[in-house]
């Protein structure tokens, strides 16, 4: 699973293998061909029930695509892509559906419970939503077209809710930037490692790494760094530091705490 060596590769295999998050984009817009062929990819993306708990806003405005670069923890490269997309749950044009006809009104009658969307719902729109953004992702990388998710569209939700006039029960879970490779080499480019298959993939039950084990999990991600991160003493202090427990990861649990009062009873 590791090493792709061994194993019998196909078109779409390479496209799995060779896509590397892109930050850096040509100015050309993405020809209409390629965003109907994007698009198409996603669409066909499976869905839980069918039932399509997710909307998509492309971000075509420049205003809107600068904004976000502040409003998502300062990432320059989102206003250079020609093409954003950002990916909402969304399970507000169901429930309008079901007021539209008349679901509280048969609930009453058979003494049923009217039930309006829950965290549970959250979580399954935005499986929807980042199974939609994948497709999205492979349909684009397999006509040479790079991305980038930016998972910082979850922080300062008052902001974002007002740039795009988000309803109570839509929530922006990723946002993906889309276009043209700057540099015609970038499958030149080093691969970003992965941790070794044994340490994420289980049989039958979960297992939980060993701490003697840490290191080697970690090795092909960080090798045998010199300094780390703030005069961290370690990897995992480094780690917590520079990314759980910065200022951008207290942001984003501040808006999605903030986001989630509108998801419970
Ligand atoms: C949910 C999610 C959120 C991400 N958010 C960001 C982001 O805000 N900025 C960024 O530059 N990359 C972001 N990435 C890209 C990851 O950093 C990247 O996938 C990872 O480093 C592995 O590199 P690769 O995609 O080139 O294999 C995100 C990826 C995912 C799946």
């Amino acid at each position: 699973m590791s090493s792709t060596s061994a194993i019998l590769m196909n078109d779409t295999l390479h496209v799995l293998d060779n896509r590397r998050s892109l930050r850096g984009y040509d100015s050309r817009p993405i020809s209409k061909a390629h965003k109907e062929q994007i698009l198409h990819g996603m669409f066909r993306a499976p869905t839980a029930g069918n039932m399509m708990h997710y909307s998509v806003i492309e971000v075509a405005d420049q205003k809107k695509k600068d904004k976000l670069v502040t409003t998502c923890d300062n990432q320059p490269f989102i206003a250079k892509a020609p093409l954003v997309l950002l990916f909402l749950a969304d399970l507000q044009r169901w429930y309008n559906f079901f007021e539209y006809s008349g679901v509280p009104d048969v609930c009453r009658e058979r003494g049923l419970d009217y039930v309006t969307p829950r965290e549970s719902d959250l979580l399954l729109a935005s499986c929807d939503a980042l199974v939609a953004a994948q497709n999205a992702v492979i349909a684009a990388e397999s006509i040479g077209i790079g991305s980038c998710y930016i998972g910082d569209v979850m922080e300062n939700i008052e902001t974002h809710r007002e740039m795009f006039d988000l309803p109570r029960w839509v929530f922006p879970i990723a946002l993906l930037c889309f276009g043209y490779p700057l540099r015609e080499d970038r499958d030149d480019r080093e691969k970003t490692p992965r941790f070794p298959p044994h340490f994420v993939y289980f049989k039958d039950k979960y297992s939980s790494v060993d701490n003697k084990d840490f290191e080697t999990m970690l090795m092909s991600h960080y090798g045998q760094p010199n300094s780390f991160f703030d005069g961290a003493q370690n990897i995992g202090q480094g780690i917590y530091l520079r990314k759980t427990g910065s200022a951008f990861s207290a942001e984003m649990r501040r808006s999605v705490k903030v986001a989630l009062k509108g998801w419970s009873d």
